[in-house]
């Protein structure tokens, strides 16, 4: 069997490792892929949004299936695309990837099902959009509509910022087209939980719950990124909470969607915030989280191709999804200067020939130079650890990590706090 992972992060590495563990020894193929992703696949240097490109390769190599890593090629329609052809791939039609791909769209699929999330107006002229936060409490968010690479929000804690937020948005069109319409939300105060869970349009099947760390510091200080690290499962969610997640989230969702026309197969991310013990929704994604991924697919006992299989081919409902009673933590090493400006070509040291269950080192920002592996990317390495307990985890995670060495390196030294903070 023949399989191609589409993109060229973290995410996709643990993709593309999860599946290389199957019993069933798939063919890989990645495009465009990275240096980690090279010892397990083939990579092939096709973007990930050249819907055209990958299609033709698909078809001269006779690709069985396709698995798509990020929002972009989802939000372009390549599973539509895919399908008109009778090829086989995994992820949602561009119909249901709205649910990421518009955050207005999102609420009214909140909405229609009746899930909790932040109150929120949308706009898309600038005089009413800033005549609204003058009346608006504080702190207040401003996030434009449509894909922004993670960008698109800010949480401004005073009126100056909120209205230099929707003129960048809107007039300065800093987001080119996705910022054209924005959302203005009200703030929620509490911590942050991802439930992610693998669908096949009917049947929901949540995976173990993760906590991201979006800030650039230890402590959360700092700029907001890309994602500096993960542990999972986050003792904040109780079992309680996520079956509520699962019943009065993602199910939801997921009816909601099918009702509207779009039914969604694939991966639905539920980003929440956790306010006195109540989820409330702050975005749906159409697609696995990163670094959310790296720390979960290394606990998934279930072979990931037949979960795929089962998603494809709509009968999840008759498989069993399996996890390892284990805890995972991913550490992610970026280049200096991220989320800012950052050079690349920069040669790592110290990469471990191969890796094991037990401590992973994905690679996220990395390409091949002659004989060595440089940084090719802001986010450039996420070292995962496993253990019966979250401080072995950790542990194993940072031994690693420490390890391994490029030119102006980053990464928090304090993944896992809150689930710690929690223990005490
Ligand atoms: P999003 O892309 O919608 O997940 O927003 C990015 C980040 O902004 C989230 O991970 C939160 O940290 C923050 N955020 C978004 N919406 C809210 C909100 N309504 N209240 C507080 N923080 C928020
Ligand atoms: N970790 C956040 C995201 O993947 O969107």
């Amino acid at each position: 069997m023949k399989i191609l992972v589409v993109g060229s992060g973290g995410r996709e590495h643990a993709m593309v490792w999860a599946l290389a563990r199957s019993p069933r020894k798939p063919m890989l193929y990645s495009a465009p892929g990275n240096a980690g992703i090279e010892s397990l696949a083939t990579c092939m240097p096709i973007k990930a949004d050249d819907i055209a490109g990958l299609k033709a390769f698909v078809q001269a190599e006779k690709i069985d299936m396709t698995v798509v890593g990020p929002e972009a090629p989802l939000a372009l329609g390549i599973v539509d695309e895919f399908r008109t052809s009778r090829l086989k791939i995994f992820g949602p039609t561009k119909g249901a990837a709205r649910i990421e791909a518009s955050k207005v769209f999102s609420k009214e699929v909140m909405a229609s099902a009746r899930i909790l999330t932040a109150r929120a107006q949308s706009f898309d002229r600038v005089a009413s959009a800033l005549a609204y936060l003058d009346q608006h409490e504080l702190p207040v968010v401003v996030k434009a509509d449509g894909l922004a690479q993670g960008k698109g929000v800010v949480v401004a804690t005073t009126r100056e910022e909120a209205r230099q937020a929707v003129r960048d948005s809107m007039e300065h069109a800093v987001f080119g087209q996705a910022g054209r319409r924005v959302l203005i939300e009200q703030f929620l105060d509490g911590e942050e939980l991802t439930i992610m869970a693998f669908t096949d349009g009917r049947t929901v099947v949540p995976m173990l719950p993760a906590q991201d760390h979006k800030r650039l510091g230890d402590g959360d200080a700092g700029p907001n990124t890309g994602g500096m690290g993960a542990y999972c499962p986050a003792p904040l969610a109780t079992v309680a909470l996520s079956e509520g997640v699962t019943k009065q989230v993602l199910y939801p969702a997921v009816e909601s969607l099918s009702r509207m026309g779009c039914p969604f197969q694939g991966v639905l991310y539920a980003g929440l915030m956790v306010v006195k013990g109540i989820p409330y929704v702050l975005e749906f994604n159409a697609r696995m989280g990163d670094p959310e991924t790296q720390v979960i697919l290394p606990l998934l006992k279930t072979d990931l191709l037949e979960v795929i299989e089962a998603v494809v081919e709509h009968r999840l409902d008759q498989l069993t999804v399996d996890w390892h009673n284990e805890t995972a933590v991913c550490v992610v090493m970026t280049s200096g200067g991220y989320p800012g400006a950052y050079t690349t070509g920069l040669p790592i040291h110290g990469l471990p020939a191969a890796t094991n269950r037990g401590a992973m080192v994905f690679h996220a920002g990395t390409r091949r130079a002659g004989s060595e592996v440089v940084t090719a990317g802001g986010r450039v390495l996420g070292i995962t650890g496993c253990g019966k307990t979250l401080a072995e985890a950790q542990a194993e995670a940072y031994r690693v990590t420490r390890t391994i060495s490029f030119e102006g390196a980053h990464y928090r030294t304090d993944i896992a706090h809150r689930a710690f903070a929690r223990h005490a």
